[in-house]
């Protein structure tokens, strides 16, 4: 089933925080893969906040991170793992059980991708961002319900996201991400989207025929779906 939540913008990324933190308390020891990008930052400040005045603990929760660039150095702005680490985990008062980032580092990317496929086998939830052209994760237009966990060439409006949008030191030659099958695998998947010009995007993963080649639209087959947006995303959903 899928549920719409329509929230407005001011109060999207605290709700979504309070969510979080109910899901942790709820199971402490929470498999959780979280994105990175745009759209989740008010939402890890709030839960900052919320974890910081004890309402809930990473403590014994496990972090795998949905999606990585490949060709950026350690430590690059852009970075997921950087991000993720700046944003929220190094920011808790007690760090996550385990964080399984994507090591892209490693000269072998397959074994990268290997460990990374298990790491996300039996996920309790995924947190998603929705990419201007349907992609989740780095799940790319024309990526199926069983696409695995994998490299994958990105399109260069992606590409170009990573300089102009995340401030990249170089352009990325490739992406590793969660694949579909251990997203659609997962306990609960949450859709994140906010601003008027995912609109027409998100109209196009919820409205429009299921369509590979707009990936998110393959999410409404799973059992347990929220897509949790602000008004301003919502705008052409009527
Ligand atoms: C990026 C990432 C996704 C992210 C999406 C939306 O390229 N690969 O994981 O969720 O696009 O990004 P944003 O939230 O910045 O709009």
């Amino acid at each position: 089933m899928t549920e719409l939540r329509i929230l407005p913008a001011a109060a999207w990324g605290d709700q979504v925080a309070a969510d979080l933190a109910d899901r942790l308390r709820a199971t402490p020891a929470l498999r959780l893969c979280l994105p990175t990008g745009a759209t989740p930052v008010p939402v890890y400040e709030a839960l900052v906040r919320r974890v910081r005045s004890g309402e809930a603990t990473f403590a014994d929760a496990t972090v795998v991170l949905l999606d990585e660039w490949v060709g950026l150095p350690p430590g690059d702005p852009a970075r997921c793992d950087t991000r993720l680490r700046a944003q929220l985990l190094d920011r808790l008062p007690a760090p996550p059980a385990a964080v399984h980032a994507i090591d892209v580092d490693d000269p072998d990317l397959d074994a990268a991708v290997a460990r990374h496929a298990a790491a996300a086998v039996g996920l309790d939830l995924v947190v998603l961002g929705l990419g201007m052209n349907g992609h989740v994760g780095f799940n790319e237009p024309g990526s199926l319900p069983d696409s695995p966990t994998r490299i994958v060439r990105l399109a260069a409006s992606s590409r170009e996201a990573a300089m102009a949008r995340y401030g990249a030191s170089t352009v990325p030659t490739a992406g590793i991400t969660v694949g579909m099958d251990r997203i659609l695998a997962a306990g609960e998947v949450w859709l994140l989207v906010t601003g008027d010009r995912k609109a027409g995007i998100l109209r196009r993963a919820l409205r429009d025929p299921e369509d590979p080649d707009c990936p998110a639209s393959c999410l409404r087959r799973h059992p347990n779906l929220q897509v949790i947006v602000d008004e301003e995303a919502a705008a052409l959903l009527a």
